[in-house]
């Protein structure tokens, strides 16, 4: 099994990672000093022992929660800064970042505000040896038509923004709820991803749904995939790559579901390895890869060939990616 720094050394593409999902205690805390606003906690060790969560909804809640503390610019900006400085020491050589736009434009912070701050430090990675591009989600356990506002906001910056996805609470919120603003965004120049969480229950409708009725070009999680032999041929033959996250799962679903990437893995299904929501899940990107490595025995080639896997997959130039493979 290959030893933590050698995975830590391994170039890699992070594909799932929520920036908002990115906001440590510290930070927390901080920003929340500096805006004058009472979260109800007075110390890291108070913030982390909320942490008490074992669902996706359960995580949710503490997640929107936490970042009423972002209110201007800067504090976008400090919180993607903060996490490409953290990325850059485990050689991310690329990052795809999701925002969440509709969390913070809820609350009465601008769009411009939110996307002013994360495209600066996106715009300034190269300093630390990092390729960046945003991609903004949709929350799904909102309407379509907030959905389509935001679409509508984010136009006038649809050349900063690479792709759209789709994330938040997915029970009784299908991809096909969303089938006009997906086709709209692709109209737009929008690359396609979208979550299908973990042993949802409709799973596997779901994948169809996005696999034939949205047309994605990623899936986010998305390892039930792995029930229908079918669907594991069309996203090979498409070279339609999965972002799994395994400590996330750990948390939601109390399983890595190691197994499954192991058996998609070896079908030659582009698996990659993130890290979702790293300061919640306390589990940065090499972290995750070196937990899935020794919980479930992977040889060197297998993490390698992951971490292979995030470049081919990665929204990048065939030139770009020759670097990495
Ligand atoms: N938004 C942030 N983290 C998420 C996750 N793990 N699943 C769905 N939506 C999310
Ligand atoms: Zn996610």
């Amino acid at each position: 099994m290959p030893s933590k720094e050698f995975i830590q050394g391994l170039p890699k593409a992070e594909l799932h990672l929520h920036i908002e999902g990115t906001l440590e205690p510290e930070l927390k805390l901080q920003l929340a000093d500096k805006n004058q606003m009472d979260i109800g906690f007075k110390t890291i060790d108070e913030i982390k022992e909320s942490y008490l969560f074992n669902s996706l909804p359960s995580f949710l809640e503490v997640y929107y929660s936490g970042m009423s503390v972002l209110q201007t610019e800067d504090d976008f900006y400090q919180l993607a800064w903060a996490y490409l400085e953290k990325a850059a020491q485990h050689n991310v050589r690329r990052a795809e970042l999701f925002f969440d736009p509709q969390a913070h434009t809820s609350r009465g912070v601008t769009f411009e505000t939110v996307f002013n701050g994360y495209y600066r430090a996106v715009s300034e990675s190269d300093k630390l040896g990092i390729s960046t591009d945003l991609i903004m989600c949709f929350l799904r356990d909102m309407s379509a038509e907030s959905a389509a506002e935001t679409l509508e906001q984010a136009l006038p910056y649809k050349d900063k923004i690479l792709g759209v996805g789709l994330d938040s609470d997915e029970k009784g919120n299908p991809p096909l709820k969303f089938a006009e603003v997906f086709r709209k965004a692709k109209a737009e120049g929008f690359r396609l991803t979208m979550h299908c969480d973990i042993d949802q229950e409709n799973s596997i409708e779901h994948i169809r749904q996005v696999l034939f009725d949205i047309g994605v070009e990623r899936i986010d999680h998305g390892t039930n995939i792995v029930e229908n032999q079918e669907y594991v041929d069309y996203i090979n033959k498409h070279t339609i790559g999965l972002t799994c996250c395994p400590v996330s799962n750990g948390f939601v679903v109390d399983d890595m579901k190691g197994q499954e990437i192991i058996e998609l893995l070896e079908q030659g299904v582009k698996v990659t390895i993130n890290s979702d929501d790293p300061a919640y899940f306390q589990s940065y990107i090499s972290d995750d890869l070196y937990a899935l490595a020794q919980v479930y025995n992977l040889t060197t080639e297998q993490v390698v060939q992951l971490a292979k896997n995030s470049f081919e997959i990665a929204w990048i130039s065939d030139e770009e990616k020759t670097k990495f493979l």
